[in-house]
């Protein structure tokens, strides 16, 4: 069956959630009798959406993303993404490009990679990549990572300026001073960090991998865990271990409540909460299942329960319907979306994969450091 092109929708508002289910379904178009508020604005925006409102007719106005629709006369006809796709998977295959994608990236960019993984999945894809050059969808420590990994060949981002607040909030000069008054103490850095910070870390973690990493390290070692506060408690509590913190987290996910999750556990009492660890530890504390984006996707597709709340970033939605097209899926909270990861487009593929920009380099210097940290990590992983 083919995709609708248009979600048509009467006199009621746009609402967030219609253009979340709009995106997770693939549907270009939102089509409304009403206008769209300046949230819904902002939101169809960021998940490529053409909104169009104020429906009478032959008439209506375009709000957002105006290219997919040509005017002939008065009426409007819909251009959909097919003549991307085709020319995305032409050049990738004639360039040998291997494209390699976060699960927060939108739908229509996961259905194209050759690879759609959590961060330590995309890091070893990197790694293992059958061609020479990479192309990663994601944000700038992802692809500074398969930089990295991968000396000697090419590294592709799409979108440069994608990158991750949290992962920018901590300075070279912070993991110093911890080792200058701790010099038998030891730097644990999430992945999510530049390659600066990781080139004076001792060892990286990712959400999937940080617990049993953790518990390698011998337990007298004092460590300082950064830069994700949140996660750090998630390990500490597991581990039963003090871990020095660092005081930031994810703008997407640190600010789920408890009292969102209660809201949505009244309103699905069958339903089970599935959690990232990057959540505030008062969130996590009320899951049936804490993992990284892999985890939580593996959980809601084997578990024989068929509602979820999910608290993470809402493109992980794509892949559990993918594997599990029945299984009910709720935001934990309306505004799951991280700008950042959205900010990469099809149109913004074509481009790198066209022009073979943005080459992603680290100097030689720092990529010597930092690979013992990401090496060690996949060492301590597997
Ligand atoms: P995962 O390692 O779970 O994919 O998480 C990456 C990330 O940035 C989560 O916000
Ligand atoms: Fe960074 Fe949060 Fe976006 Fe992940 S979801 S990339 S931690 S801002």
């Amino acid at each position: 069956m083919s995709k609708p092109a248009v979600y048509w929708q009467r006199e009621i508002p746009i609402a967030s959630e219609v253009l979340i289910k709009a995106a997770r379904a693939q549907i270009p178009l939102v089509l409304s009798r009403s206008a769209p508020t300046g949230l819904t604005i902002d939101l169809a925006e960021e998940l490529n959406i053409t909104v169009a409102g104020f429906a009478r007719g032959q008439r209506f106005s375009i709000y957002t993303h105006p290219e997919r629709v040509l005017f002939s006369g008065e009426s409007g006809t819909v251009r959909d993404d097919q003549q991307l796709v085709e020319e995305i998977r032409r050049l990738k295959e004639n360039k040998k490009v291997y494209i390699i994608a976060h699960y927060y990236q939108r739908s229509e960019i996961q259905d194209i990679a050759d690879f759609v993984g959590d961060s330590y999945a995309m890091a070893v894809a990197a790694k293992n990549s059958p061609y020479n050059i990479i192309l990663v969808a994601g944000v700038d420590f992802m692809a500074e990572s398969a930089a990295i990994l991968c000396p000697g060949k090419t590294v592709l981002s799409p979108e440069p300026k994608a990158t991750c607040p949290m992962a920018n909030s901590i300075d070279v000069s912070d993991v110093l001073k911890f080792k200058k008054e701790h010099p038998e103490g030891m730097v644990v850095s999430y992945v999510n960090t530049p390659a600066d910070i990781k080139a004076v870390s001792d060892i990286c973690v990712t959400s999937s991998n940080a617990v049993k990493i953790i518990n390698k390290l011998p337990r007298e070692a004092r460590i300082f865990f950064i830069p994700d506060t949140n996660l750090g408690k998630f390990v500490a509590g597991n581990l039963d271990r003090k871990l020095d913190l660092f005081p930031s987290s994810c703008p997407a996910h640190a600010h789920i409540t408890k009292a969102d999750i209660l809201q949505r556990k009244a309103e699905y009492p069958d339903a089970e909460f599935l959690v990232h660890p990057e959540c505030d530890p008062e969130v996590v504390s009320l899951a049936d299942f804490v993992g990284s984006t892999a985890g939580i996707i593996d959980y809601a597709t084997k578990s024989n329960k068929n509602t979820f709340i999910i608290g993470t970033e809402c493109g992980v939605f794509h892949k559990i319907h993918q594997l599990s097209p029945d299984k009910k899926l709720v935001l934990a909270q309306e505004d799951l979306v991280c700008h950042n990861m959205k900010s990469i487009t099809l149109k913004k593929i074509l481009h790198s994969l066209e022009t073979m920009e943005t080459k992603i380099t680290v100097p030689e210097a720092l990529r010597d450091k930092a690979a013992l940290a990401l090496e060690k990590m996949i060492d301590y992983a597997s």
